[in-house]
């Protein structure tokens, strides 16, 4: 009979004590699908002395998480801090050196560091899993690289951040503004006290950044993700409003594609979905993941995206992968064949756009819009002109035909530099699919 796998857990926040709670009621079925026991034999957390909502005495405390890893028993190290740096990253290197099999959560962490980490572990011959980074519950990696994986991957989109979701479909039903409704998620725990990472739409490019190294088989690159991020804090009840008289929904979208020519975009920003598209059924705290691949054509997972219980399943699924003996690469390729991406030139990539604009309630108004629209070749779709406030600016609200983002840009300028336009106030991508 095979010894027990053993795992040891840092980490015993909302996501830990998940793990520990699945480990323990589903310890039989674990034990069926794998041929092979799992046991917990370590945690660490910050505080020894908090209580913690599963029983965890019988397991031994190990006051520092880093020294997890030094556990010659231990097979697997299972990182649930957090964080891009620090003791999470500090463990899980130190666990790849000593030739332990690592799984983690933390998608901060594998967007700034997964390639290193991932060549660590191919040196060592060991798995490195995370599928509970990208959109929690949802099996968004093992989708790429396992059911999809005969497919040349032309995008991944979709609703990657829960708690954006959560607040937008709010703004949407309630016609209430950002502020109001963030601090309504916040009370009830769905927002954390520092909301930056979510609304500034930073971990929806993390877990992009993830996505498309998978896709389309190059390096991990932050960076060229969170340059073409924008979250949800200009996202006004103006605008939901003018959407929904529009026939349109506000959706905070990561979107990666790849052209003909290989070149890839990627971007996270506030998106305006039609109202009949399968995306804008999905409302609240769920996530959604649409894969387009060569044969396959289009899949889509839907699914919540976070919190204990479906974050946790994700975990054990790559604990019980590595229990049977799962071997695929980090990045679905060796870290050697994963190719550096080139981009598309952001001001090439066109799409429809949504303008809003806070005008001079005054004659010739829309004369000198139109011009600066013209001189640019930009062609206007609907427009409509809206005295939302009494006595205030009137709300000029314009969609337009594709056009490359450059141009958009070029009218924006110009835009501004009218003295009849007091802001402009909202420009967003329209997205169909
Ligand atoms: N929550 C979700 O729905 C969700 C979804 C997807 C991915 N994730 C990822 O999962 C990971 C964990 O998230 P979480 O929501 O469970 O976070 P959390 O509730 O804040 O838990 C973090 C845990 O880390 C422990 N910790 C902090 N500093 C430590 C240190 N120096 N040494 C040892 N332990 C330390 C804390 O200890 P104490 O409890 O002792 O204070 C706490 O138990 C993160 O990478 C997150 O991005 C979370």
């Amino acid at each position: 009979m095979q010894t027990p796998f053993k795992i040891a857990i840092a980490g015993l926040g909302t996501v830990g004590q998940g793990v520990v709670e699945i480990i323990q009621k589903n310890a039989v079925l674990i034990e069926q699908r794998t041929g092979r026991k799992v046991e917990i034999c370590a945690v660490s957390s910050f505080s020894a002395s908090k209580k913690r909502a599963v029983e965890i005495s019988q397991y031994k405390w190990v006051d520092n998480a880093a020294q997890l890893a030094d556990l010659a028993d231990v097979d697997c190290v299972v990182e649930l801090i957090g964080g891009e740096n620090g003791i999470a990253h500090e463990l899980v290197s130190h666990a790849l050196d000593k030739g332990k099999h690592v799984v983690t959560a933390n998608k901060a962490m594998v967007a700034r560091h997964g390639l290193k980490l991932a060549q660590n572990a191919e040196f060592k011959n060991v798995a490195l899993k995370y599928e509970a980074a990208v959109a929690g519950g949802i099996p968004a990696i093992k989708t790429l690289m396992q059911g999809l994986a005969a497919n040349n991957i032309k995008s991944v989109f979709g609703i990657l951040n829960g708690t954006c979701n959560y607040i937008l479909s709010e703004m949407g039903l309630s016609g209430r503004g950002f502020d109001d409704v963030l601090k309504e998620a916040q009370d009830k725990g769905y927002a954390e006290a520092d909301p930056t990472f979510d609304v500034d739409g930073i971990d929806s490019a993390h877990k992009l950044c993830i996505l498309s190294a998978l896709a389309f088989g190059v390096k991990p690159d932050l960076d060229n993700v969170l340059e073409a991020t924008s979250g949800i804090r200009g996202v006004s009840a103006l605008d939901f409003k003018i959407a929904e008289e529009l026939g349109y929904k506000i959706k905070l979208l990561g979107s990666a594609h790849q052209n003909d020519a290989g070149e890839i975009a990627q971007m996270v920003a506030p998106c305006l979905v039609h109202k009949s598209a399968q995306l804008a059924s999905v409302d609240g705290s769920f996530n959604a993941v649409f894969f387009d691949g060569d044969f396959v054509d289009q899949v889509v997972n839907v699914g919540r995206g976070a919190g204990a219980g479906p974050t946790a399943s994700a975990v054990v699924a790559d604990i019980m992968d590595i229990m049977r003996g799962d071997e695929s690469a980090v990045f679905g390729v060796k870290t050697r064949d994963l190719q550096g991406a080139k981009w598309i030139d952001a001001s090439q990539n066109d799409d429809r756009f949504y303008i809003h604009l806070s005008v001079d309630d005054k004659p010739g108004v829309m004369a000198n819009i139109s011009s600066a629209l013209s001189t640019h070749g930009l062609s206007i779709d609907e427009l409509i002109q809206r005295h939302y406030h009494v006595d205030g600016p009137v709300s000029v609200v314009m969609t337009t035909h594709k056009t490359a983002r450059g141009s958009l840009d070029l009218v924006l300028e110009k835009l501004k530099s009218l003295e009849s336009v007091i802001s402009i106030d909202s420009v967003f991508r329209i997205i169909k699919f």
